[in-house]
């Protein structure tokens, strides 16, 4: 633990600063040649310490009025935040945790660190709930979720079932993985699993996808995932693409493919990456895309860079179906990337929605008549789901809800019970919604 705090700190301070949570903690182990007992330490308390970010600045802020922890250098942030983890949550001894983190410590306005530490030792649990009197901000600090989002979950649905689904954000989900049959097949890959005592669960709605249930050896670490025989793909976001439902000579788009994950599904659903074009906006993700279905043996994908808002001005091509899988606030990835809870504003949601929506408009120009448009997010906001499609409908009487089958999750009352929401406390899953709309003839 000790050899590790620079580099808790310098992956904290990552984070902060706006890097992704998973990105970060695999480069550094990479780059620092981690052990694995260190791999899993780094993520253990990376991910705890961001999960419950809310109570811990709390802490720190209460312990003293002398300085504003925005406005810290952002590396004694992360040592703050470190060293309150430590000392409240895993009950370490005040002494060992200044004598681990001094070394590293630069005062803040001429404060020790072991005065902070002192302060914050003196807080109890109590004294976080003061003049928090209203359910979403007693809820804010027992579930460690900002309070605007807890409103709006409770707008929506019952105390119990927000409980449930914030108890869930705070565990981490199974991993699933799907075997990718560009390159395997599925007994293969589970004779792997079998030679290497890893056990599984077969997810029998949906093909060749595998539930990870214990493996000794970190799955990223099999060789059959550096050849891309396999990829680790969330339950959710591998029903979308049989959501689709592609069939051979048909042409398909995928509007926002980066980083390739249904892309590379449509092409193994397919047999081929022919009749796809795999569209995004990002150079970068563009690179990352083209890398990925390399790996997985996808050919013959068109991948482009383009703004698909505007794409319709560009092509006199139809698409038989097309998946349109925008950025979203990602509000049901909150087990998984605890981190974006803290960076969501209000304000942002309006971007998304904005975006969500000017996608939809030009998917629906780039249709073929009786084709499929498949619209999913990662986020269980209203706004960015059912709103988006109702009123997507209300000005495209053209087009109609169509069952968005195989539904595994719980069929949306607000769309006529066409589309479905999947919850990681009732699926077992990151927070999902998928709805097919049809242009009719
Ligand atoms: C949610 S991610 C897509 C994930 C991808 N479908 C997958 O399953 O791996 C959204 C992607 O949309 C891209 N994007 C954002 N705005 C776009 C636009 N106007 N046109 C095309 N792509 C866009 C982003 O760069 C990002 O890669």
């Amino acid at each position: 633990m000790e050899s590790l705090i620079p580099t808790l700190i310098f992956v904290l301070t990552e984070i902060d600063a706006g890097n992704s949570t998973r990105i970060t903690i695999r480069s550094t182990v990479s780059n620092k040649k981690l052990t694995r007992d260190d791999e899993s330490t780094l993520y253990y308390l990376t991910f705890e310490i961001l999960r419950i970010m809310n109570v811990v600045d709390l802490y720190i802020k209460m312990s003293s009025s002398s300085f504003s922890l925005k406005k810290i250098n952002p590396k004694m942030r992360s040592l703050l935040r470190l060293a309150t983890f430590l000392l409240k949550v895993e009950k370490k001894p005040i002494e060992y945790v200044n004598e681990i983190l001094e070394p590293y410590y630069q005062q803040i306005e001429s404060l020790q660190l072991n005065t902070i530490l002192e302060s914050i030792q003196a807080i109890t649990e109590n004294l976080l709930y003061e003049n928090k009197f209203d359910l979403a901000s007693r809820f804010s600090i027992k579930y460690y979720t900002p309070t605007w989002i807890i409103r709006k979950y409770l707008s929506r649905w019952n105390e119990k079932f927000t409980k449930e689904l914030l108890v869930s954000f705070l565990q981490n989900l199974p991993m699933y993985v799907r075997v990718n049959t560009l390159k395997a097949d599925f007994k293969q890959i589970i004779s792997v699993f079998e030679d290497r005592n890893i056990s599984y669960e077969l997810i029998n709605e949906i093909q060749n996808l595998i539930k990870i249930v214990y493996s000794e050896t970190p799955i990223p670490r099999l060789p059959e995932f550096d050849e891309g025989k396999f990829v680790i793909q969330q339950k959710a976001s591998a029903l979308v693409s049989h959501v689709l439902d592609p069939k051979p000579g048909e042409k398909i788009l995928d509007m926002c493919a980066s980083p390739g994950g249904k892309t590379s599904h449509i092409a193994a659903l397919l047999g081929s990456g022919e009749n796809i074009e795999a569209i995004d906006i990002n150079e970068d993700r563009i690179k990352i895309l083209a890398k990925r279905l390399e790996l997985l043996g996808v050919k013959s994908t068109k991948i482009i860079k383009s703004d698909s808002r505007t794409l319709y001005k560009k092509t006199q091509t139809k698409f038989d179906k097309i998946l349109l899988d925008p950025p979203c606030s990602s509000s049901g990835t909150y087990s998984s990337r605890p981190e974006m809870k803290w960076r969501l504003k209000q304000r942002d949601l309006r971007w998304y929605t904005k975006l969500q929506s000017d996608l939809l408009n030009s998917a629906s120009k780039l249709i073929e008549s009786e084709g499929c448009i498949v619209y999913s997010t990662c986020s269980l906001f209203q706004e960015e789901n059912h709103d988006i499609i109702s009123s997507f409908l209300k000005e495209n009487t053209n087009f109609s809800l169509t069952e968005a089958n195989p539904i595994l999750g719980l069929s949306s009352e607000l769309l006529d019970n066409k589309a479905q929401e999947l919850y990681p406390h009732l699926h077992e899953t990151e927070g999902f919604f998928i709805a097919k709309i049809k242009k009719e003839d």
